[in-house]
């Protein structure tokens, strides 16, 4: 096992592409723990089954929003997509609801955040989905990802705060072109996104009147939050369903180690785990268990999904049945691979597991060059009661780690001098309003989420059936109640800051 755990935020496919480029030597020593061809599922959703949700539009945009010398002029094209089927238009100052992307292709997210689609007619709103740069279709250097990611002199124009200028940069563009200036912007995101959504609303708080941050772990930096605490939520998501299962997973991780010192061990994890004939390790292995079970309990969503691989409703829950079946008796690998199938197989269409696999269909790898530079979010402790085995956190291996892989220096600091973060209750009660945060508490980001309210307009809503961003789903007839409840919390808290800011327009104009 490798004695430090990369620290990754949603999806982090990212040590796929460039590890696979390394030495083996180098690359035992990076061995990602949360080796990511899990997201790479051949049965990840298409991106083109729903094309008739929105049109797509390109905007130029700037590479470099805060520097003058001539060499930063250059531009790329900034992909978003719009749906104007229910937005009442300039003339009654209609809403603009604005997806801030995240860290993946952005048709991708705006398929899964049904939640704009089904309160869009009732808002009479316009529904923008912007895509982050460096993502998608929204490359810089001509659109020529290659190039763009050839080293940290071209990606260094990928960070959270160029994001965000790109973001009010065009809505500013957008609002001005569809003579728009007085409708009110509402910004929606979940995880990054959700962040990204916060902090938007903080800076740019003349460009959105409000915000809507799901599950966004704006607290998941320095050691605000504890770096055990999202193990210590996967822990719990699966003791409390069963303690047998909970065992059974912690168990395993010492029988894997063991087996896997000999190449008839590795057969027959091979054999037991129907992983394909090209590569095999006990650490591969470990990763891509993990890996199932972290997603899962992000995932553990009250009615079938499909966001990072299709999954049953409460997968958690099918995933411990499977361990806690009698009929396998005390044969952990075979528990083990049952629960993986759920994660990996549900279609029941994989015909054997390829470690090798670094497709990446989402569009996920830049986020390994973000966790390098700002987004340090340590998440990887495991204290002695969890599901994984005990480790703790470094920081110097993540810098290493950096180092090697892109010659550039993490600045862990960043995100708090940049946005806050410490004292957040203090600092935000008498600065900023306007923000709702929806945490989950089966989602392992929810510890760093901000789950208690801060003033009477920044509003923590707390679900403890909820898992990550449940909430921005589409809605669909088995919904469970709380679901419903927090959307109509949310639908009516959107509403009030909408008439409020339109009563504010008409005060203004009797001045
Ligand atoms: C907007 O979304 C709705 C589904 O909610 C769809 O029926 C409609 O065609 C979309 N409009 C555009 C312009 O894409
Ligand atoms: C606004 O209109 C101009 C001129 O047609 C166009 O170049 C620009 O891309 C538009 N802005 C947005 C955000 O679409
Ligand atoms: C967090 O880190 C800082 C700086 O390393 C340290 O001074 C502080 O005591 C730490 N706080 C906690 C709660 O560990
Ligand atoms: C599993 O069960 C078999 C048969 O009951 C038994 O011989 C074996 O010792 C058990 N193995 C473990 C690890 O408990
Ligand atoms: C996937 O599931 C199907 C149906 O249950 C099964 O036949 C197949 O062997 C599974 N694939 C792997 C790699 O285990």
């Amino acid at each position: 096992m490798a004695p430090w755990m990369l620290d990754l935020l949603v999806l982090p496919l990212f040590y796929s592409l460039l590890l696979l480029q390394y030495s083996p030597s180098t690359f035992a020593k990076f061995q990602p723990r949360y080796f990511p061809s899990s997201i790479t599922h051949p049965k990840s959703q298409s991106l083109h089954t729903n094309n008739k949700l929105y049109k797509t539009k390109y905007f130029t945009q700037i590479l470099d929003h805060f520097n003058y010398n001539p060499q930063s002029y250059q531009t790329f094209q900034q992909r978003y997509l719009v749906n104007d089927t229910f937005w009442g238009g300039p003339k009654i100052n209609a809403p603009i609801f604005v997806y801030t992307g995240n860290e993946g292709n952005i048709e991708w997210f705006a398929q899964n955040t049904g939640f704009m689609y089904d309160i869009a007619p009732e808002f009479k709103a316009l529904l923008v989905f912007i895509e982050h740069r460096y993502y998608g279709k929204s490359i810089p250097y001509e659109g020529n990802k290659k190039k763009a990611y050839k080293n940290s002199k071209t990606l260094g124009y990928l960070s959270s705060t160029q994001a965000l200028a790109d973001y009010a940069t065009l809505i500013v563009d957008l609002k001005n072109n569809l003579t728009a200036i007085d409708s009110p912007v509402i910004v929606f995101g979940g995880s990054y996104g959700g962040m990204l959504a916060a902090w938007f609303r903080l800076k740019y708080p003349h460009v959105a009147i409000g915000a809507l941050s799901s599950s966004s772990p704006i607290l998941q930096f320095e050691n605000i939050t504890s770096q055990y605490s999202f193990n210590n939520i996967i822990t719990q998501d699966f003791r409390s369903e069963s303690e047998n299962c909970y065992k059974v997973i912690k168990g395993s991780w010492k029988e894997i180690e063991e087996t896997a010192r000999t190449r008839r061990g590795l057969e027959l994890l091979r054999k037991s785990f129907h992983i394909c004939k090209n590569y095999i390790s006990g650490d591969y292995l470990e990763g891509w268990l993990s890996t199932a079970f972290i997603y899962t309990a992000m995932t553990d969503y009250p009615t079938p999904s499909n966001f990072l691989a299709p999954m049953p409703a409460y997968p958690i829950k099918q995933m411990c049945k499977a361990i806690d079946s009698l009929k396998l008796g005390n044969n952990t690998f075979a528990k083990l691979y049952h629960a993986a199938n759920i994660y990996y197989n549900y279609t029941g269409d994989v015909s054997c597991f390829d470690f090798l696999d670094d497709s990446d269909p989402h569009d996920l790898g830049g986020w390994q060059w973000q966790a390098c530079t700002e987004m340090v979010m340590p998440t990887s402790g495991n204290n002695k009661e969890s599901i994984f085995p005990a480790s703790t956190y470094s920081f110097e291996g993540h810098a290493q780690y950096c180092e090697e892989a892109y010659s550039v220096k993490s600045r862990p600091t960043w995100i708090t001098t940049e946005f806050g973060g410490h004292d957040i209750t203090r600092v935000l009660k008498r600065f900023g309003s306007n923000i709702i945060f929806f945490n989950g508490l089966r989602d392992p980001w929810s510890g760093g989420g901000v789950l208690k309210s801060i003033s009477k307009s920044i509003i923590a809503i707390v679900e403890k059936e909820g898992a990550h961003h449940v909430d921005l789903r589409f809605s669909t007839n088995e919904d469970p109640e709380w679901l419903r409840d927090v959307r109509n919390r949310e639908i009516s808290i959107m509403k009030s800051w909408i008439s409020e800011y339109y009563q504010n327009i008409v005060d203004s104009d009797a001045h």
